[in-house]
């Protein structure tokens, strides 16, 4: 019998879930995963924050508290309260009455929620020639959500250096330099995925200043915040200098990795606009894309964020947890690079601490990520991006022979 869907194509996994799936079929007890973007333990296992657990019995056991729909904008306390960590308590920005913003599913919601916008109303009312460049390498999924939200001319922009294993500053300054005006660029706030690579604040600067003239957008993707430094505040340097710079812009803010609140889709879209008249049309037309989206979003996760950032002890603990995440990686980081310099693995392994946040690009190449996986069943991307979260004091010499094993025997 013929069916109706006969016609369908098989699409292509999604990378980074198909690793894990794999990791989950080998039987090998050696096995690692250094795949997916979350944070583990030493013990390897997932970590939900302590802070979350006292808030999760704070929930459970206030009784004013009911499953009502939120207001399709969200949790006015979600929203405010995480759009402060973004900018800062003291953000002029928000003593001005001209920043907003709309609870999203996750980093990914937010994303798609401004680049929904963008299409329909930045500058005008028809974007989709506009051009958005993301950064190249970026998260795979930035190119999909503009398409898929209408913009037909995405570009990369030069971002990494493979030879020096850093930024590409005359790169991005010079793609910046030659994109037509009102372009759209994705920047990563903090801990660029996949490079571990943020420029300095003078090369933010530089990055600002061209921006301005060029009269470029600026759609920050904040996933990270917390995971480069352990400091928030250090963390979100490159937003806040933005304002100052009087941009109007988006910022897409992620929960996922700085709650551990990975699978309830905790996510923000912070709009810093010229004023308050114009941030209130933003935001009655975001009303009108959210309601045709998802009609309004999940209150869970935005509950447990809100009254964590909203009590002081709570927000203390939480700083507390975030900083306990991101030493463990830095630990990691310093460890990693040490057992290579000790095996004497050809080439130089600097970058590993020189990076941040939760991935380490570690200049491995396709065949050698064959290798690894196959040969030593250890997953990392095809880029040669590893979590440094997925690395624990019981695993990293098995990693670490592992590595040197590879670069020995595969070029
Ligand atoms: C750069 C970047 N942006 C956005 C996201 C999406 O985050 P979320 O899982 O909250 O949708 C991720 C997640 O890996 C990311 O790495």
């Amino acid at each position: 019998i013929m069916s109706l869907f006969g016609e369908v194509p098989q699409a292509t996994p999604v990378a980074v879930f198909k690793l894990s799936n794999d990791f989950k079929e080998d039987a090998n007890p050696k096995k690692v995963n250094l795949g997916v973007g979350a944070y583990r333990t030493d013990e390897g296992q997932p970590w939900v924050l302590p802070v979350v657990k006292k808030v999760e019995k704070i929930i459970v056991a206030d009784n004013s508290l009911n499953h009502e729909y939120l207001a399709i904008l969200g949790l006015p306390e979600f929203r405010s309260s995480a759009s402060k960590i973004a900018l800062g308590e003291d953000s002029p920005a928000i003593q001005e009455n001209r920043v907003g913003a709309v609870q999203c599913l996750g980093g990914t919601g937010a994303l798609k929620m401004g680049a929904e916008f963008l299409r329909r109303w930045y500058n005008g009312n028809d974007n989709t020639k506009t051009p958005v460049y993301v950064s190249a390498p970026t998260w795979e999924n930035h190119n999909a959500v503009f398409a898929n939200a209408g913009f037909e001319d995405i570009r990369p922009y030069k971002y990494w250096d493979a030879e020096k294993r850093g930024l590409d500053l005359d790169g991005l300054l010079g793609d910046l330099e030659s994109a037509p005006k009102h372009s759209i660029f994705v920047l990563h706030a903090c801990a660029h995925n996949p490079t571990g690579t943020d420029p300095t604040h003078v090369e933010w600067m530089q990055v600002a200043e061209v921006m301005k003239r060029r009269k470029l957008f600026v759609f920050f993707d904040s996933a990270y915040q917390g995971f480069a430094s352990g400091c928030l505040d250090k963390d979100a340097w490159a937003v806040r200098y933005f304002v100052t710079q009087g941009f109007e812009m988006f910022c897409a803010q992620s929960f996922s990795k700085n709650f551990g609140l990975y699978n309830e889709r905790v996510g923000n879209l912070t709009i810093v606009a010229r004023d308050s008249d114009n941030l209130k049309r933003v935001l009655s037309q975001m009303e009108k894309i959210v309601r045709v989206t998802w009609s309004n979003p999940p209150s869970q996760g935005a509950r447990l964020v809100a009254i964590t950032l909203n009590t002081p002890e709570l927000f203390a603990e939480w700083k507390d947890n975030v900083k306990t995440m991101a030493d463990r990686v830095l630990l990691m980081r310093a460890s990693l690079q040490a057992k290579l310099q000790a095996l004497e693995t050809p080439g130089t392994w600097n970058h590993i601490t020189q990076q941040i946040g939760m991935f380490s690009f570690t200049g491995l190449n396709p065949k050698q990520v064959e290798y690894m996986i196959k040969e030593r069943s250890i997953y990392l991307m095809a880029s040669g991006r590893i979590n440094m979260c997925g690395l624990t004091t019981k695993n990293i010499d098995y990693v670490a022979e592992s590595i040197h094993e590879t670069v020995v025997n595969v070029q």
